[in-house]
Order: structure tokens, then C-alpha cells, then sequence
């Protein structure tokens, strides 16, 4: 029920996309691997869901992840699974890796745009797996990966998942692998710093060439995940439309240079305190800004939607150009019906700032859509209702808790 003023200090959660790798990298050993500050969301539960049908224990409790093996352990990750997350289909490279052969449901459709794995099978191959696609399935098989040269480069650029895949896959392989053109995302590097306290041997994670020494076997460990850089940017997008002063608790700033950046552009003005603490104050104009996403360190393609709702309430004309997924404008249509003026072209959006947005019933369509609905909610006049909200629990733990906490008139209604 709009118009909210936030105020006060939130604490950022573990990011769920470093968590859903490193969680399926526990298929490369038997022994016992214990996974801190992991949210506790929908699609963390949904990888626990598979693993479980991998032959793993798993016990959950107050974010930490106790993952263990069974005697007797199957290498099919099921459609009625991976069909609710795509992640799942980073469980074919270790599963292959470790147990010589892997049966993966292919992901299907995402409302956010074509999200083919065309990617993650050339890498694969190139480390000497048969795979072949049936009735919906990935079958992969090889007695020994072997290390290759792998481009890893797409038409979109790197792939986050894909370099997960490969990269986790040849930690087992014969001799020595080289990814190129792989992801830098933070949520790679920290897989792969999990990955090296298993015993790894991997160089210039974080960097677009990565060199992997495979070894015979990898042991369980203990390990903590980083803060969900993610969540944090959604919280600076909302001090921004709401014009709300707010501390980000345990964000870590060295993740979001070109949120902090954007945000600034937009007026922000943004202290970092250490490394875990973020304070945001809001000029009382928003500048109008031109966003391009890209992959990381550019500008992330996740939080587009939740930035385009405080361009919204800009003094002014700007344009965001979609370079990831083309067709993840979703969110337009509704941001529309709360008043606001946005025209899409192809993989633009032209966004004419309003005074004002206004309460209205609207729908959301996926994760990071749903968040930038709640955030235009809470800076519009009247009330708003957003339906289909189960969708914002798969990336976001608890957020109205979160966001009443803040002073947020918001509560969640049984449909
Ligand atoms: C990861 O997905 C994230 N998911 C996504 O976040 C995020 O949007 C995306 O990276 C981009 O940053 C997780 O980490 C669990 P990609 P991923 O492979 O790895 C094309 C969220 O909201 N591509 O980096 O699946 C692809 O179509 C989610 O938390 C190929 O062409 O994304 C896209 O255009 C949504 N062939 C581009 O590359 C391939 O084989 C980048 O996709 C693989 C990808």
C-alpha cells in the first residue's frame, strides 16, 4: 500500500546463484561437504530436491547445507524437477565427472527468452563426453574426461552456468583444461574457491581464461557462501524509487561497482563502510539514466527490471538496452498499468519519467520482474496488488519480513 518511506539497516542474505553451482559441485565426492549462509529459498529446496535423487543426504538448517552421500546412487536428474529450475543442468558436468555417465532432464522454455545449453554440451564434449539428446534428455557418458582448449564464447557472450559446468567437470579430468571466454562472475569465482578447498587445482577464476588441473579425486569441505550482490542491488534500487536512506548489512561492495555506479549516475549518494557495509541516501530528483546490460562486471542483467521501475520516477528520458536476454521486458506492461511510460523495441526500452506512479493490479511473470512490481509498489500512490508473487520467493528469502521491517506497508495474501 504505497508510497512507502524505508528506513533503517537490512541485512543482506548468501546468493542464491553461487549457491545452486556449489551445491551440485557435491557431486564430485563422497565425503562430507558443509555449505554456509546459503538463503533458504524455493530453488534452493528444489536443488535439494535433485541431489537427493543423486544418492545425497542433505540436512538444512538456519542456512547451513550438511551434504552427504547414500551407498546406492543414481545419475538421473528428473524432468520434474529441472523443469522448475534451469540451474539443475549444472549438475550434468559433475555428475559425469565423478560417475562416469549423467541423464539430465533438458530445461525447458524461460519466460525471460530462448535459454538454449548449446554451450554447456560443446564444453563438455570438447572434454571427450558421447552426449546425445533423447525424448527430452541429456545422456552424456565417459570413462575419463580428458583436458582440452576450450572458447567458451556465445552470441549473448559468456555463460555463467555453462563455465560452471565445464569448469566443475574437468576438476576430474585427464591432464590440463583451458575455458576461454568463461564467465567472471563472482558466483563463479566463489564456486571456484570451493572447488579448490575440495582440492582442486584451478588459476584465473574471476578472469575470462581459466586453467584446471585435473586430479584423481576431491574430498569434502567447509565453506561459506558470499553475499547475494543480486538482493543487495534490488535494495538500492528501492532506496532510490521510494527516496529512502538505507544501510545494506553484509552486502559486499568490490560485487556492485556498476550497480554503485548506475545509482550514482541516477543521484544516489553511496558510502561504503569496510567491505560489508553499504549506506544509500537518494537525491530527491532522479536523474535520467542509459543502462546496457552485460555480463559481469558490466551492468547485470538481473537487476534491469528492478532499475527500470526507478526510472520510471526519473526527471527525464532514459533507455535501457537489453544485450542478455533481448526479450526480458516482461515487466513493461505492468509498470505501464501503474502509470508509468515505457515503449519497448527489440531489446530497448525508452522510458519517459513520470511525477508519479499509482496502485494497480498487476501480474508477475518471473523472479526479477515480480521484484521490480514490489518495488514500484511501494513507491506509487494507492495500493497495488501483485499476483503470481511466488515467483519473487525463489530469489528472494523472506522479503516482505525484510521490507516491513524498513517501514514498508506490505503484507502477503493467501490467492
Ligand atoms: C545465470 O543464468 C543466472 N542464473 C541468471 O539469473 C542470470 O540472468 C544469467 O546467468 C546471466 O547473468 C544462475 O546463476 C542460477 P547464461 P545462466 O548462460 O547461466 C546464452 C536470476 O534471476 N546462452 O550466462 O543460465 C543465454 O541464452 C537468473 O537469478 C547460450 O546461447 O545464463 C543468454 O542469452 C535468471 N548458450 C546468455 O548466453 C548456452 O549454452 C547468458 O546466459 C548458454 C547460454
Amino acid at each position: 500500500m504505497g508510497k512507502s518511506q524505508l528506513k533503517g539497516t537490512v541485512k543482506i542474505g548468501g546468493s542464491k546463484n553461487a549457491s545452486l553451482p556449489i551445491m551440485a559441485a557435491s557431486l564430485l565426492t563422497d565425503s562430507e561437504c558443509r555449505i554456509h549462509k546459503v538463503p533458504d529459498l524455493k530453488d534452493i529446496r528444489t536443488m535439494i530436491g535433485i541431489l537427493e535423487c543423486l544418492g545425497k543426504t542433505i540436512v538444512f538448517d538456519n542456512g547451513t547445507l550438511i551434504i552427504n552421500s547414500k551407498k546406492n546412487k543414481s545419475f538421473v536428474a528428473p524432468y520434474r524437477l529441472v523443469r522448475t529450475m534451469r540451474a539443475s543442468f549444472c549438475c550434468l558436468g559433475p555428475l559425469l565427472a565423478k560417475r562416469t555417465k549423467a541423464k539430465v532432464a533438458l530445461p525447458g522454455g524461460c519466460v525471460i527468452g530462448p535459454r538454449p545449453v548449446d554451450l554447456h554440451i560443446k564444453g563438455l564434449r570438447q572434454l571427450g563426453a558421447q552426449i546425445s539428446i533423447e525424448k527430452g534428455y541429456c545422456l552424456a557418458q565417459a570413462k575419463r574426461l580428458e583436458g582440452a582448449n576450450i572458447y567458451l564464447g556465445g552470441v549473448f557472450g559468456s555463460s555463467v552456468l555453462a563455465t560452471a559446468n565445464v569448469l566443475m567437470a574437468a576438476t576430474l579430468a585427464e591432464a590440463e583444461t583451458l575455458i576461454e571466454h568463461a564467465a567472471c562472475e563472482p558466483e563463479i569465482e566463489s564456486l571456484a574457491n570451493f572447488l579448490k578447498k575440495m582440492g582442486a587445482q584451478i588459476k584465473g577464476e574471476g578472469t575470462p581464461t581459466l586453467k584446471i588441473k585435473g586430479v584423481k579425486s576431491l574430498s569434502g569441505c567447509e565453506f561459506e557462501v558470499i553475499p547475494d550482490r543480486i538482493e543487495a542491488g534490488t535494495f538500492i534500487a528501492a532506496s532510490l524509487a521510494t527516496k529512502s536512506s538505507l544501510n545494506l548489512q553484509g552486502a559486499d561492495a568490490s560485487h556492485l561497482r556498476s550497480v554503485i555506479d548506475t545509482a550514482k549516475r541516477i543521484g544516489a549518494d553511496i558510502n561504503i563502510d569496510g567491505n560489508s557495509s553499504i549506506s544509500v541516501k537518494p537525491a530527491k530528483r532522479l536523474n535520467p539514466v542509459n543502462i546496457t546490460t552485460l555480463p559481469y562486471p558490466g551492468f547485470p542483467t538481473d537487476l534491469q527490471a528492478q532499475f527500470m521501475a526507478c526510472l520510471c520516477l526519473a526527471d527525464g528520458i532514459s533507455l535501457i538496452t537489453e544485450k542478455i536476454y533481448p526479450d526480458r521486458f516482461m515487466h513493461v506492461a505492468e509498470l505501464n498499468r501503474m502509470g508509468a511510460s515505457v515503449q519497448r523495441n527489440g531489446p530497448y526500452a525508452i522510458i519517459e519519467g513520470k511525477h508519479e506512479l499509482f496502485g494497480a493490479e498487476v501480474m508477475a511473470s518471473d523472479l526479477r520482474a515480480s521484484a521490480a512490481l514490489v518495488i514500484a509498489a511501494l513507491s506509487a500512490k494507492g495500493r497495488t496488488q501483485v499476483a503470481r508473487v511466488y515467483h519473487i520467493d525463489r530469489g528472494y528469502e523472506k522479503i516482505e519480513d525484510k521490507l516491513k521491517k524498513l517501514g514498508a506497508k506490505i503484507e502477503r495474501r493467501k490467492q
